[in-house]
């Protein structure tokens, strides 16, 4: 589908890129990866004659394309460039319908071609078809910018590290996206990124570029298994150190600054403490620690003295997580009741914080596990 033989490129005297050889079947997910600066762009813009080289051949369907009218190639290829590039003056259905247009698709047809992308990426067509770029969220105008590249139908798409600038969660969820619609669509898909983990999780085949030239070319599992060099294997231990957000842990989303009381404190100060901090519930503790529930202001009221200890005064059992609990259970554990947070707890069962419905957990997790209420 795509092949690239002896392929160089020179900025001035400096080499860019330097005898580059490849090939790229029809279907196929390629991942180029390496340091910045290494060639990667100048590589995906050599397919769409953004760039020419200096010298070698690049073939796309059998044809060299030197010889190719550069427009008409480029109708065959999407292009996501890393800053999206969605036209503000447009409507969602505009940018996505815009190289449709361009080919002269009739306006049912473009209409049609809009939706059915929509629907793809679980966006309504009723809800954000007429919205403009600067109404979405970076996460969505992402997802815009991808399907406008596929509105075409070309067979080969190529993005410059379209989710270079989305927070992990997004990322994750459009990592998926892309993976499904390219199964589907059946792409051919070359894609530039520098994280090792998308990589990992998208290709069928990973180019590692370093200076110009390809250091590797492998499936994912060959270059876990046997990384070529030691940047490579550089690139792999930083990736596996950055946490996947599917391995988020309850203790990554909650606030540690919970207030909490002895069961011995009395009740007068209790509620002196919940009028001076604005709250309507406080964390019980026992002597050792321990948690051991919450006391709301009603129960307090309930209770009908303001003498005593609020120890005398059953707290109520909360939902509880572990502190290593992964962080979607504990969302599922919060939103399935009704309370307004989940206590975490250390190992001892000490208090480690709360995880809050009102917390920036919500749009994290909303993004990540889609609408819960
Ligand atoms: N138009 C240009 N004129 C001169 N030098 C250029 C030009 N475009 C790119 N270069 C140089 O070519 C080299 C490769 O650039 P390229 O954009 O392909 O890198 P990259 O691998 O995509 O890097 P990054 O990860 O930072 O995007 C860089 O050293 C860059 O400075
Ligand atoms: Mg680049």
């Amino acid at each position: 589908m795509i092949r690239f033989e002896n392929v160089k490129k020179k900025f001035g005297d400096t080499i860019i890129l330097n005898n580059i050889s490849f090939n790229i079947e029809p279907g196929e997910f390629v991942v180029l990866i390496g340091p910045s600066g290494c060639g990667k762009t100048t590589t995906l813009k050599s397919i769409n004659r953004l760039i020419t080289p200096e010298e070698g051949k690049i073939f796309v369907n059998g044809q060299d394309i030197s010889k190719v009218n550069p427009v008409k190639l480029r109708r065959k290829i999407g292009y996501v460039i890393q800053q999206i590039g969605l036209f503000p003056n447009m409507t969602i259905e505009q940018n996505i319908g815009l190289v449709p247009k361009r080919l002269k698709y009739a306006k049912s047809e473009i209409k049609k071609i809009t939706k059915d992308l929509m629907e793809m990426v679980d966006m309504s067509y009723d809800e954000y078809a007429h919205k403009y770029p600067t109404e979405l969220s970076g996460g969505q105008q992402q997802r815009i910018g991808v399907l406008r590249a596929l509105a075409a139908s070309p067979p080969i798409v190529l993005m410059d590290e379209p989710f270079g600038a989305l927070d992990p969660m997004t990322r994750a969820t459009l990592q998926e996206e892309i993976v499904k619609l390219q199964k589907k669509l059946k792409k051919t898909i070359v894609f530039v990124t520098h994280d090792m983990n998308e990589a990992l999780d998208l290709a069928d085949k990973i180019i590692f570029m370093e200076h110009g030239e390809i250091v590797q070319m492998a499936s994912p599992d060959e270059m876990l298994a046997n990384p070529a060099n030691d940047l490579i294997r550089d690139f792999m231990r930083k990736s596996s150190a950055t946490s996947d957000p599917l391995n988020l842990t309850a203790a990554d989303f909650m606030r540690t600054n919970a207030i909490s009381v002895y069961k011995k404190r009395s009740i007068r100060e209790c509620t002196d403490l919940m009028a001076r901090q604005h709250i309507d519930s406080l964390l019980i503790k026992n002597e050792d620690d321990t948690y051991a529930g919450i006391i709301n202001i009603k129960d307090i009221k309930k209770h009908g003295k303001s003498s005593g200890t609020i120890g005398e005064i059953t707290p109520y059992q909360n939902i509880t997580s572990d502190i290593t609990e992964n962080a979607k259970d504990s969302f599922d554990k919060l939103y399935n009741s009704g309370d307004n947070y989940v206590v975490v707890l250390n190992d001892d069962k000490t208090i480690a914080g709360i995880i809050s419905k009102t917390s920036m957990a919500t749009a994290m997790a909303d993004t990540l596990w889609g609408d819960m209420q």
